[in-house]
């Protein structure tokens, strides 16, 4: 027994050892030019998914979350917090969406693949070391909720419609 203790504390060392030595040499490059690996991509996406997933299952949608007057607000808010990463119907690739590593998901594309309470909880809390900011710290939930409202609307929008709906002058006023 005292002979399996030992050998699992050297083997312990060891692997504690190889990891700093990881840290400290310099050898993983953090450029975001470089693509991640495989496995490291499958370790973070999936941390990143269960990990949102979890904590959504709390967030309470509103009952008026598909009424006109949240999306018409939404699409202000969005064109001009969103769509610099995460682009739009007939919106061309801009430098942050190319050069950000995880690069940003057109949320045009992606919006229908999530839930609505996934869409809400990752724009007010943000995604840490990716880029995404936690929105939550400078806005109200109910201007979240037009935004998560309107990102709803994008993957069935052309780029007609996208225009007229973040150029529509009754967006302008909310009453947050
Ligand atoms: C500076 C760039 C940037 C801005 C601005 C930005 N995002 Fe993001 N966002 C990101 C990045 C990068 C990711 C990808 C994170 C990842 O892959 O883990 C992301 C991911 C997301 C996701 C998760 C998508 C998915 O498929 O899991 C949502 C939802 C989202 N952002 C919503 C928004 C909303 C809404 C706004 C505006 C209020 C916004 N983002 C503004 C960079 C940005």
């Amino acid at each position: 027994m005292k002979r399996v203790f030992g050998t699992l504390l050297v083997i312990a060392i060891a692997l504690l050892a190889a990891l700093l030595l990881f840290v400290y040499s310099g050898v993983y490059n953090v450029a975001a030019s470089e693509p991640h690996t495989r496995a490291v991509r499958w370790l973070l996406e999936t941390t990143r998914n269960q990990s949102i997933i979890d904590r959504a299952e709390a967030v309470i949608t509103p009952t008026d979350l598909n009424s006109e007057q949240r999306t018409v607000r939404g699409a202000r808010l969005y064109a001009s917090m969103c769509q610099l990463c995460h682009l739009a119907p007939g919106v061309e690739p801009t430098a942050l969406h190319r050069g950000l590593n995880p690069q940003p998901p057109r949320l045009s594309a992606e919006a229908s693949e999530h839930s609505s309470r996934y869409l809400f909880w990752t724009t007010k809390h943000g995604i840490k070391m990716t880029g995404m900011p936690a929105w939550g710290e400078t806005h109200s939930d109910e201007e979240l909720w037009d935004i998560v409202a309107f990102i709803k609307e994008l993957p069935v929008m052309t780029a007609a419609q996208y225009q007229a709906a973040i150029q529509a002058p009754a967006a302008a006023s909310h009453p947050y």
